[in-house]
């Protein structure tokens, strides 16, 4: 029986597959170093996807993925001697290699995206669901996911925005595959155990490559990865770094922008008409594809109330009729009119949204706020722990984000004192909640030395500041 891999790395000598040692430039390398790197991940990346995928272009060809008896082989392989000390040196590699990297990190994708709170998320499914010991090995594409980014500023100048950033997960890809080597092909086991294992590194690749996609659906090691991912597009960790990143990064406007057809359609995240915070905030509470695991539904809707939270409170009575019209319409009993394209959130969810603002909170929130500016309350909103300073020199992100600030008019000001206040409290909650998960899974993996769970716990939990 013939194994299928797709070990054709064009340029052996720069790139060897085989030995162990990736020769893989860290983003601080010589710009015609890395540009020569993203060179041969774009074609390594197109061929696997022409050798990974099914005549549709889109799914993975069924014969490449893992069936249930070849998972069990590949966990009873994990349990032995051979299976541990490989992914032992696998995940060795990519937490080295990320650590010597996260320095290149850029507010929204630095050391709190890739090392702290994607992990967290990843952790947080782990320890939700019954995972079998090779489905766990999701973590390491998961923390690989957006290492591509990491480049972005080398090799464009600037960092690529939303759709507009497909590069990374073909770079993203190259890394994982040259830190994985070929700690998957093994000689002494058997024909069948060799074959599973071709077929966990195609599927570990291809969650990296795919993992901006709603693609991949037969495979739990993609989706788990586009999981911890997703959970990063609503709710307040997306609230932090569309501000850093998006207004920060790309100007994004928070002053009222009254366009009739904002009622019921919205750009694609980092086209040109996507100029508008708060819509590039809602497109993903209205857009967010859906994740797997049993509380997958509990975490994605409390991430788009708290997105619509903060968009309620910070926003105008105007821009507020705008952002939720669907919503309002079916209050009213109105039918939303043809062409309509923004999906109504679920009743529940707009319930929590609208219901939240009474006076209590009101009053909460401007005692939280404790007589702040606008500006200091978007400094500290911008920076939640482990974040890239976006008032950092080199940067120009806090000018820009003062420029949106500064454009406001004064009732708008007031809201987005409210909003920002709302952000702050939030961020605090979030914070305690990460740290139980964290303590949780030291708890249930830290035991095991051999767990790679285990170990991306101990990594967050003693991550420096
Ligand atoms: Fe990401």
């Amino acid at each position: 029986m013939r194994i299928v891999t797709s070990h054709d790395t064009p340029h052996a000598s720069l790139v060897p597959v085989s030995s162990g040692e990736a020769c893989i430039p860290t983003p601080g390398s010589h710009p015609q170093e890395v540009r020569s790197f993203h060179g041969l991940a774009l074609e390594a990346a197109k061929k696997f996807r022409s050798f990974f995928k099914d005549a549709s272009g889109r799914e993975p060809r069924a014969e490449l993925l893992l069936t249930a008896d070849q998972e069990r082989l590949v966990s009873e392989w994990l349990g032995g001697p051979e299976g541990r000390q490989r992914v032992q040196r696998v995940s060795d590699r990519v937490i080295s290699f990320l650590c010597s990297s996260i320095g290149h990190g850029h507010p929204g994708h630095d050391k709190r995206h890739v090392l702290f709170k994607d992990p967290i998320a990843g952790l947080r499914l782990a320890l939700e669901e019954e995972l079998s010991p090779c489905q766990e090995l999701f973590i390491l594409p998961s923390l690989l996911h957006d290492v591509g980014r990491l480049y972005e500023p080398t090799l464009f100048l600037k960092p690529q925005s939303g759709a507009l950033g497909i590069d990374h997960a073909a770079l993203g890809f190259f890394v994982t595959r040259q830190l994985i080597g070929d700690e998957f092909d093994t000689d002494s086991g058997s024909v069948e155990l060799r074959i599973a294992l071709a077929n966990l590194r195609n599927e570990i690749l291809n969650a990296v490559l795919d993992h901006q996609t709603g693609d991949s659906q037969r495979s739990f090691i993609a989706q788990a990865v586009q999981r911890a991912d997703r959970e990063q597009l609503v709710g307040y960790e997306m609230l932090h770094r569309s501000l850093a990143f998006d207004t920060g990064f790309f100007g994004l406007q928070m002053r009222g922008a009254l366009l009739p057809e904002r009622c019921h359609t919205l750009p694609l995240p980092g086209y040109p008409d996507d100029t508008h915070l708060f819509h590039h905030i809602e497109f993903y509470i209205r857009n967010l594809y859906p994740s797997i695991g049993s509380r997958a539904n509990e975490h994605s809707d409390r991430g788009k109330i708290e997105s619509g939270r903060f968009l309620w409170l910070a926003s105008s009575p105007v821009m507020r009729a705008q952002i939720f019209a669907p919503e309002i319409a079916r209050d009213m009993g109105r039918e939303p009119s043809s062409g309509h394209f923004k999906k109504p959130l679920e009743l529940r969810i707009w319930n929590a949204i609208k219901d939240y603002a009474s006076n209590e909170v009101l009053q909460e929130l401007t005692v939280l706020r404790g007589g702040r500016s606008l500006r200091e309350l978007a400094l500290a909103f911008v920076h939640p722990s482990h974040a890239t300073r976006s008032d950092a020199s080199g940067y120009e992100n806090w000018g820009r984000i003062v420029t949106a600030l500064d454009a406001l008019q004064p009732l708008e000001k007031r809201r987005m004192g409210d909003g920002l206040s709302y952000g702050l409290k939030l961020g605090a909650e979030v914070e305690r909640a990460d740290r139980e998960i964290v303590a949780s899974a030291i708890a249930r993996f830290g035991g095991e030395p051999a767990s790679v769970l285990g170990k991306v716990a101990r990594l967050v939990r003693d991550l420096p500041a």
